[in-house]
């Protein structure tokens, strides 16, 4: 299958600069619908269930952590969990990213025959048949979110997903929970959780060698980083939270006929590209192998051969009242 498939129905044409974060809007595009496989169903429909009691009939105030190109909420409008008069604040370190996000949503708009108008340059309105939902961007960092958070406001949802192993959860979550109100809830999901496979297996130990060094780049950034899913599933059972539910939201991506769909296939090269520009030379001498294993890996996805496994973790917690 050709490599060079552009991303998804998301991104409506390819972005001009690159990412100043780090990830590229077309990975993110394409991660949209291996997203939307991955999801945990129990987890989403307790989130579905539990977010009317938690507003208690006031409009929702929701805010999201590294929205990126904002296919989240695009998403939560789509599976019908946004309904009424809703607030959304959408925030991510990366300016660029919620640039094309105000793009991509007006072409998502569009599509589906909803008003999205932007009476300023980060204030948007989105109309459908079943919502109102004032719309706020906000280049902002999570760190920062959580040191200021007597001027955020508080929310009755704070979501975060595929974002938290990149932030120091001890230092940054107390924060960031700080920001709900006082039944609020958070919706964390695609917190990776330590597991990283390719199939066919790879002759010889090098692959073994590849991953585990992977893996620790991501210890090396942060600490934890790689084992964010089993964090979560302690921290969030701490004091002052209730865990409402837990599943995993594992990506496995596999080919049909030797093929795969675009978002697949973009998916995959990126994520082999990833790890090998992780592992080059960055600290200290490359695997024995990387630029062989990368390259048979590549041709594996061009040739429909390749299967793929990411374990994450899916979260709802509820922030308890303190005891009166
Ligand atoms: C893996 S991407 C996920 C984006 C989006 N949630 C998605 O799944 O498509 C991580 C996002 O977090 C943002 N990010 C990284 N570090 C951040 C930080 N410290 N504070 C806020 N956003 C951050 C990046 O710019 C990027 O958009």
């Amino acid at each position: 299958m050709a490599a060079d498939n552009f991303a998804g129905g998301w991104l409506s044409s390819p972005p001009a600069d690159g990412p100043a974060s780090g990830f590229d809007p077309q990975y993110l595009a394409a991660k949209k619908s291996i997203d939307d496989r991955a999801l945990n169903r129990y987890v989403w429909t307790e989130l579905y269930k539990t977010l009317p009691q938690t507003t208690g009939g006031e409009p929702a105030n929701i805010v999201e952590i590294g929205a990126g190109i904002g296919t989240m909420l695009a998403r939560m409008v789509d599976w019908g969990l946004l309904t009424g008069p809703t607030t959304y604040l959408a925030t991510d370190c990366d300016a660029g990213h919620l640039r094309l996000a105000r793009h991509s949503l007006g072409a998502w708009a569009d599509e589906r025959g909803y008003t999205l108008l932007w009476p300023e340059q980060q204030r948007g309105r989105l109309s459908t048949a079943q919502a109102e939902i004032a719309l706020v961007f906000e280049a902002v960092r999570a760190e920062e979110m959580a040191r200021r958070t007597e001027t955020m406001g508080t929310f009755h949802l704070v979501i975060a997903h595929a974002v938290l192993d990149l932030l120091d959860l001890p230092a940054v979550l107390p924060g960031l929970l700080s920001l709900l109100t006082s039944n609020g809830l958070a919706y964390f999901s695609c917190n990776f959780d330590g597991t990283t496979l390719f199939l066919p297996e790879y002759p010889g130990g090098e692959e073994e060698e590849i991953v585990r060094r992977y893996h620790a780049s991501m210890e090396a950034r942060l600490t934890g980083a790689s084992r964010t899913g089993r964090r979560l599933l302690s921290l969030l059972q701490g004091p002052g939270f209730e865990l409402l539910a837990a599943g995993s939201s594992d990506w496995v991506i596999h080919p049909r006929h030797e093929t795969y769909s675009g978002d697949e296939v973009v998916f995959l090269h990126a994520l082999i590209a990833t790890v090998e520009q992780e592992l080059a030379g960055k600290s200290g001498p490359a695997p024995p192998g990387l630029v062989a294993w990368a390259r048979t890996r590549h041709q594996q996805v061009e040739a429909g051969a390749l299967t793929f496994l990411a374990r994450n973790l899916d979260f709802l917690a509820r922030r308890q009242p303190p005891l009166p």
